[in-house]
């Protein structure tokens, strides 16, 4: 029984270091495909790794059981005929009846089949009858086995090896008036119990097999059935992100992820709450904003009878400009806020000077330069408006680095203001002044013209010279804003 119950250990603890090793390859694959793996093919492949795992352990400890008990029957039984003949055997031997000795091996070795002899033996070992006739009178070996079971009674069963296999040999003494006169050595095969775990084997195959398949199926339905809500969850606060959630989640139960759902809706809707008053509140603020550049360009203007609508006009053309060169719409809008503030500076600028009917003097048209850089610092006062600076500085620089302030040249000339520049000198011209009257449309463009590459940057007047050509839109009142209205 010791001897089984350590082989019992030796075989579980194979198995399990078998599975242990099954284990660490799933944990292997599984930490290195992680991250890209679904949380359905997780939860389904964790499921079928623990249905088959216990199965397969379920299968180890189940064929182990009835094992030992297949085993232990057939001892039993060898035990159990072999004290039966040595029980009839006593007085027999001592009469020295043969026959009926003879009767007893015969009817026990054909009634048993997986009995392989079976003999009985006096005192010196010696074969008084054996199932196999040619054996009889021989002198029984001395053999060399595992001891598997002991009795009191003296019998004992040996776990032998041969070359046709193992067999057990059970060997119980013959004791006749407390005398012990020889023993009854029955061998027995183990062919019935290979039989028998080859059968087991077979059908736990088949059962675990079924078991993996039904555990797929199962699995992959409980993961579907788990992962819906999670992924209606993970839509919705996809669209919570990019704000196009319409209607609320569907609450599937009332367990913890049905309260996550509901939670999530009640977030969504002060969510989307917020997002409706920010996005008024934005509106406003942007509404305000351009009422704001409206009133201060209009303020710039007015200060001068003779240049009122002079910024609303210069943003028109600057516009047709702007679009013509394929600019996208935020920097057509920046371009048309640009052109409202570029003269902003000018509030500093001197009445006696900014409404000198007669020429500037040297130092008149030096003050009258500052207003670009006044321009400037009026508007870095505001972090929101400092993209304007750039157009507002630099909107009087010139092609080939004549102009000012900075004397910038070419490409180096932001584009914004080199637009600006351009519409800038077209209003001026066309519009009277105290000085001189309008020119013709045919003589400003004329001078822009013969200005290219000196004042102007030449692709930009190029274009404007075909916009005027084909649109006329000098013809047209230029005074309606575009965007900032
Ligand atoms: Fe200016």
């Amino acid at each position: 029984m010791i001897a089984a119950l350590r082989v019992f250990a030796v075989k579980t603890t194979s198995y399990l270091q078998a599975l242990l090793k099954f284990f660490q390859a799933a944990v292997l694959l599984m930490t290195q495909r992680y991250r890209s793996a679904t949380l359905r093919f997780k939860i389904a492949f964790f499921v079928v790794i623990l249905m088959t795992s216990t199965s397969f352990a379920l299968s180890i400890v189940t064929v182990q059981i009835m094992n030992n008990y297949i085993l232990n029957e057939i001892i039993k039984r060898g035990e159990s005929v072999g004290k039966s003949i040595a029980a009839s055997a006593g007085y027999n031997l001592l009469s020295k009846d043969l026959l009926g000795l003879d009767n007893l091996v015969f009817k026990a070795k054909s009634s048993n089949s997986d009995m392989l002899y079976v003999a009985i033996v006096d005192q010196d070992m010696k074969t008084v009858v054996h199932s196999a006739t040619e054996m009889i009178g021989e002198t029984k070996p001395v053999v060399q086995g595992q001891l598997f079971r002991e009795s009191a009674d003296g019998t004992t069963v040996k776990e032998l090896t041969n070359p046709s296999g193992s067999i057990f040999e059970i060997l119980c003494p013959i004791v006749f008036m407390k005398k012990s006169l020889g023993s009854v050595v029955i061998g027995m095969n183990k062919s019935i119990l290979l039989e028998a775990q080859r059968k087991v084997g077979s059908m736990i195959l088949i059962v675990f097999g079924i078991i993996v398949v039904l555990g797929m199926f199962a699995s992959s339905l409980l993961a579907s059935f788990l992962i819906k809500p999670i992924k209606e969850l993970s839509a919705g606060v996809e669209e919570l992100k990019y704000g196009t959630a319409k209607n609320p989640l569907r609450i599937y139960s009332q367990d913890e992820l049905g309260k996550l759902t509901r939670n999530f809706n009640e977030m969504s809707a002060v969510i989307a709450d917020q997002r409706g008053k920010l996005t008024k509140y934005a509106r406003d603020l942007e509404d305000a904003y351009v009422s704001m550049v409206k009133v201060v360009a209009a303020a710039i203007d007015a200060r001068d009878s003779y240049t009122h609508g002079h910024s609303a006009r210069v943003a028109e053309l600057s516009l047709l400009i702007g679009e013509k060169i394929g600019l996208p719409e935020a920097d057509l809008r920046d371009l048309e806020v640009g052109c409202l503030f570029h003269d902003v500076g000018k509030i500093k600028t001197p009445d006696a000077i900014l409404l000198k009917k007669g020429k500037l003097t040297e130092a008149e048209y030096t003050e009258m330069k500052q207003h670009v850089e006044y321009g400037a610092s009026i508007l870095s006062w505001a972090p929101s408006l400092s993209k304007y600076i750039p157009s507002t500085r630099h909107h009087h620089e010139w092609h080939n680095g004549k102009g000012y302030p900075d004397g910038l040249a070419g490409d180096n000339i932001p584009l914004f203001a080199a637009i600006i520049s351009i519409a800038d000198a077209f209003d001026a011209m066309t519009s009277n002044r105290p000085y001189r009257k309008a020119l013709f449309k045919e003589e400003a463009l004329s001078r822009i013209a013969r200005m290219s590459g000196t004042q102007f940057r030449p692709e930009l007047v190029e274009i404007f010279l075909e916009l005027m050509e084909k649109n006329h839109v000098q013809d047209a009142p230029l005074s309606v804003v575009r965007f900032a209205r």
